[in-house]
């Protein structure tokens, strides 16, 4: 039973579609509904805390009585105050899906007080989704506290369809589930893949941003934005009532996050939306983070890059200089990847295992491995860039941390100025392996400051980030757009782990929160033709290979293969060299999670289409109308598609097999009154430029 009056309070989108309604329980304890027209799509759920607080000194009484004792923040509220207001506006990001964002909400906050310690619960209200968090102002009943328990509930309706990733601390490198609530605890083992660093949450924990879809054909789709300073939030679902409860990553003693007032949650979202592609459309994650921090951004540019690693990722060379095998970094390897990126019109070269260190690290947990400043001796760090540079190629630097994040706080500073010596301006960084100091997880605060940390460092040096192993990403990319891009999931480096439907999930989670490094553009899907001692194929064809440069927007986009497999098919790398990687405007064709998707976007500056289609396991036809280009124009359409007997699923798979490679291209002329008939072959895909 709700307190009339005050204690109720409810708040519509701008559209009035989405209404969520406040209501404070007898014994004070807040809750909040939300309904899209007349669904209920999350029932009244608990929000809240369990603390551990201590005031400032002024009031030594409230010290007293809080310090050792753990404070329930999750009832015996009243309402003090209630504020309203209404926002948009349309900003413009330095890089993204189009050129201009609106940012438009309807806010509520409430400030409820227990025992003379306030905290603001803030609403906002978009047409496509809510966001709200929890503020604890500048007080002096409360300054410094422990988080034992978030309690923040997400009650569903019903045991609705879902794509999820296993709950973990430390990894999001799994296989997505694809199922209903009820059957996660049944399936969620199966979807596990091996890491270096692995810590699954529960039976039922998933990770978010999590995606779902109702009976009655609402997408609904849990996340969090603007995570600063703040564990990262798991979902620990409770499969009889399909309620989820925030789960949030402990640190090394178990304790969920230490603030100091003032300070603020992280946004908890809750996207609904009636049409899959409009989560696709959606801003709502970066909308909740806060506009770009940084006056000059006239050094952030988009990067299209190959790089010295794909040889090592498949077992081809090594990462270590000295060993048995070849080294990919040595200099006369590396100058054969510059001369290729430098003829195709690549901008930068990743150069990975060029330091010292790899020989004695894999597998063990060593404070200190790299110094991120001493070249292997085959790697003429000087001479090498040099070379680069006169070929209008940027090498981009490799920090493998081996997650010794308090080494590589020692060594950042010097580590950022090499860089700058030699004329890097981008970094990829990576966490491989358990936290050092022990006992921290990849998602908890302490490592949420450290990427933070690293983010503000590598601006002031001018530096962009291209973040490996760390944290889901947040939107964070508004705020901080020199972060062009995260891996934060399962990338091509997994090969044959990776499922056919994967590519089809990713729009919908991963990518909400920003563009990811999946180093697409894999050509050779028979590993036996790297080694012949492997027996892995990759489960795509060529075509669903270029198609991810469309469907997976990022500013910074690898050509992952080697280049003596693209020389085999250059008439199909010609879509790499010309797909743009910074977009005026996208539109999402056709979408359906877990089973394909379709979109076109519009390059910023040549105005030229480049169109992606990918799907699961099932081969599909599409119908793709052109209506988005102008009226009487005529355009020139290069269709890059699935040969009939193209197979990427591995049905027909044997070694030697081409059915993955095989493709016909051909160029038409076409107008706005188009339709094309594309098929897209089992884990098979297309691609399309128009000019
Ligand atoms: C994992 C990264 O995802 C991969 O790209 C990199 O090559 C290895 N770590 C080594 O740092
Ligand atoms: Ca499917």
């Amino acid at each position: 039973m709700c307190l009339p009056d005050g204690n109720v309070q409810t708040l519509s989108s701008p559209d009035g579609n989405l209404e969520m309604t406040f209501s404070l329980y007898e014994d004070g304890t807040p809750t909040y509904a939300l309904r899209y027209k007349e669904t209920e799509v999350v029932a009244t759920s608990v929000l809240g805390y369990e603390l551990r607080g201590r005031a400032s000194a002024k009031s030594p009484q409230t010290y007293m009585k809080v310090v050792y004792d753990t404070l329930d923040f999750h009832s015996g509220f009243s309402v003090k105050d209630v504020q309203r207001s209404s926002f948009d506006s349309t900003w413009e990001p330095v890089w993204g899906e189009e050129s201009q964002i609106r940012n438009h909400y309807n806010e509520l906050a409430l400030t409820l007080e227990k025992d003379g310690i306030d905290m603001v619960l803030r609403f906002r209200l978009f047409d496509d989704g809510l966001g709200f968090r929890y503020e604890f102002p500048q007080q002096t009943n409360l300054r410094y506290f422990t988080v034992l328990d978030e309690m923040t509930e997400f009650r569903m309706t019903g045991d609705h369809k879902a794509w999820w990733l296993a709950g973990d601390y430390d990894t999001q490198e799994y296989n997505y589930g694809e199922s209903r609530l009820s059957q996660v605890r049944e399936l969620l083992p199966e979807t596990l893949v091996d890491g270096a660093s692995q810590h699954v949450v529960a039976p039922t924990a998933v990770q978010t941003s999590l995606q779902m879809k109702t009976d009655g054909g609402l997408y609904v789709n849990i996340h969090e934005a603007a995570l600063v300073d703040y564990p990262a939030m798991t979902l620990i679902l409770n499969d009889e009532y399909f309620s989820f409860k925030a789960d949030l990553t402990p640190d090394a003693v178990g304790f969920r996050g230490r603030l100091c007032a003032p300070c603020t949650s992280p946004w908890r979202t809750v996207m609904v939306v009636d049409d899959a592609r409009k989560v696709l459309a959606s801003r709502l994650i970066l909308n909740l983070n806060e506009p770009c921090a940084l006056e000059d951004v006239s050094w952030i540019r988009p990067v299209k890059y190959m790089g010295v690693w794909w040889e090592m990722i498949t077992g081809m060379t090594a990462y270590a200089c000295g060993g048995n095998k070849g080294h990919g970094a040595e200099s006369g390897n590396v100058r054969r990847y510059i001369d290729f990126a430098a003829e195709h019109g690549f901008d930068a070269v990743l150069v990975e295992g060029w330091n010292e260190g790899w020989r004695d690290w894999f597998g063990k947990q060593k404070d200190e491995v790299f110094d991120f400043v001493t070249p292997s001796p085959d790697f003429d760090i000087e001479g090498l860039n040099e070379y680069a540079h006169s070929k209008g190629i940027r090498l981009m630097m490799h920090h493998e941390t081996s997650s010794s994040v308090v080494n590589y706080e020692r060594c950042i500073d010097d580590a950022f100025e090499l860089m700058k010596k030699y004329g890097y301006d981008a970094v990829k960084t990576g966490y491989v392996g358990n936290i050092i100091p022990y006992g921290e997880h990849h998602f908890g605060q302490f490592m949420v400051n450290h990427y933070n940390r690293v983010l503000k460092k590598a601006a002031r040096h001018k530096i962009m980030v291209n973040g490996h192993e760390a944290v889901h990403p947040t939107g964070l990319c508004r705020t901080w757009p020199h972060l062009i891009c995260n891996e934060s999931a399962l990338g091509m480096e997994f090969r044959s782990k990776m499922q056919p439907h994967h590519v089809t999930i990713l729009p919908f989670t991963r990518l909400q929160g920003g563009p990811m490094d999946f180093t697409p553009g894999i050509f050779e899907m028979d590993m036996s033709r790297l080694r012949p001692s492997s027996r892995q194929q990759i489960h795509s064809t060529l075509c669903k290979q270029l198609a991810l440069y469309v469907t997976q927007a990022s500013p910074l986009q690898m050509a992952g293969d080697l280049p003596e497999n693209y020389l085999k098919h250059m008439n199909a790398f010609q879509f790499i060299k010309d797909v743009a990687l910074d977009w005026q405007r996208s539109v999402y064709l056709a979408a359906e999670p877990g089973d394909y998707v379709v979109t076109a976007r519009q390059a910023k500056g040549s105005g030229d289409w480049f169109i992606g289609g990918v799907t699961d396991e099932n081969a599909r036809e599409m119908t793709v109308s052109l209506d988005f280009l102008e009226p009487d124009r005529k355009y020139t359409a290069k269709i890059y598609a699935d040969a009939p007997d193209a197979d990427g699923a591995g049905n027909t798979y044997e070694t030697g097999s081409e059915s993955c490679s095989k493709y016909v291209i051909t160029e038409m002329k076409v107008t706005s009154r188009t339709k094309l008939k594309l098929r897209m072959a089992p884990s098979g895909g297309f691609a399309i430029s128009i000019k």
